[in-house]
């Protein structure tokens, strides 16, 4: 039976699934959510971080407190690219060097002082960061994010495990349940099949009566799906979504989506998909406590929801079930069946790459993505395609 069989639930600073993770370029915020001269704490895999965006407009990450005498960067002043530090005034550029000590009026000491930072990449959207040891891979680059359409990225949190949500990745049999959203039934259970690709494992999911739907995971943490857009006229889309800790209870989602819309449409679905990005929204963490403490049930909490982007409805049943699971899901006592393929798919590749990263620090982190199984077909509903014999089932 598949389990986690390294400690891949902890990835603070020192841990092995967190030193593995630290290779991979990871996102760290949309780029929209920090302003130009802003500033902001950041903690990604229990490790504190300042991240800010300067005058040119490039985020920087770099250590979370000052060289001389630990005030937190967060709550200085940014100055053209650089930033000062709020309690003595020592300032530092985005690559950590000290340049400036005001008090010291005699003799500056700057070239002898720098803070750690991190290279950053801008990628439609989101500022990615490398927390890792060493070089940073090439930047990844996904064909199905390409082209002239609409964009549009995400981000949101939940309060488990990364691991609870690794597991969730390829688990079609959720969806009858988790995300019945009132229906009568439970509708056709899926038949589920899995084959590992060049950087991951592929999911197909075949429901009787509706097409097979395709679904991507990549080491470590990214996930690759055909979806439909929020629009009043759905638009078929391919979306890339990173799951990265916070801490060991909690993690963010960062998603990038692309919808390939006629160039005539461009404006107007651009314009609709960010009414409804910038829709109220609800509480989820604090209605999914609710939930958790019996409160409320689901139906009840979807029942009396203002407008808002109802994509966000999915993403609070998943926060429900899994911090249901527990910060940590108990896999002591789990009980594994056939249609958990793709979890047993997801552990073992973790717990393949991980015994490599500890016996001798190997780490596949060059990721090429090549074209999804599903590039060029049209989705007909979410993350359907209408062609799966480009999938060889294994
Ligand atoms: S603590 Fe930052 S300048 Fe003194
Ligand atoms: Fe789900």
């Amino acid at each position: 039976m598949s389990r986690w069989t390294y400690d891949c639930s902890m990835t603070g600073p020192g841990t092995l699934a967190g030193r593995f993770l630290r290779r991979f370029w990871q996102p760290v915020t949309k780029i929209d959510d920090i302003g130009i001269g802003q500033t902001r704490p950041l903690r990604i895999m229990s490790e504190d971080f300042t991240l800010y965006r300067g005058a040119s407009g490039k985020c920087f990450v770099i250590a979370p407190r000052c060289a001389h005498r630990g005030s937190q960067l967060s709550t200085g002043w940014v100055e053209g690219d650089d930033i000062r530090c709020r309690y003595h005034g020592w300032k530092f550029t985005g690559a950590g060097q000290c340049v400036e000590q005001p008090a010291e009026r005699e003799r500056q000491f700057c070239d002898k002082v720098k803070i750690a930072h991190y290279p950053t990449v801008d990628y439609k959207g989101l500022v990615f960061a490398y927390l890792g040891d060493g070089e940073p891979p090439v930047f990844p680059i996904f064909p199905e994010l390409e082209g002239d359409g609409v964009l549009e990225t995400i981000s949101y949190r939940r309060n488990c495990n990364l691991t609870n949500v690794l597991d969730n990745q390829l688990d079609e049999a959720h969806f009858p349940f988790a995300h019945r959203r009132g229906s009568d039934g439970f509708g056709e259970m899926p038949t589920i099949r899995v084959k590992r690709t060049e950087y991951g494992v592929a999911g197909y999911c075949e429901r009787a009566g509706s097409n097979p739907r395709v679904t991507e995971f990549m080491m470590p943490n990214i996930l690759r799906l055909k979806m439909l857009s929020c629009n009043a006229v759905p638009i078929p889309g391919n979306g890339v979504a990173w799951r990265v800790p916070i801490d060991d209870a909690s993690q963010y989602t960062f998603g990038i989506n692309y919808y390939a819309v006629a160039k005539e449409d461009k404006l107007r679905i651009a314009e609709e998909q960010q009414r409804i990005n910038n829709l109220p929204r609800p509480p989820w963490l604090e209605l999914t406590e609710a939930v958790l403490a019996g409160k409320m049930t689901v139906e009840e909490v979807e029942a009396n929801l203002g407008e808002h982007n109802p994509i966000q409805n999915v993403h609070f049943e998943d926060h429900v079930v899994m911090q249901a699971q527990g910060v940590v899901a108990d896999r002591d006592r789990e009980i594994l069946g056939s249609s958990d393929l793709g979890i047993r798919a997801i552990r073992d590749l973790w717990n393949e790459a991980l015994a490599a990263f500890a016996k001798d620090g190997t780490v596949n982190n060059e990721i090429i993505p090549p074209p999804t199984l599903v590039a060029g077909a049209p989705a007909t509903a979410l993350n359907i395609v209408s062609d799966p014999s480009s999938l060889q089932l294994a």
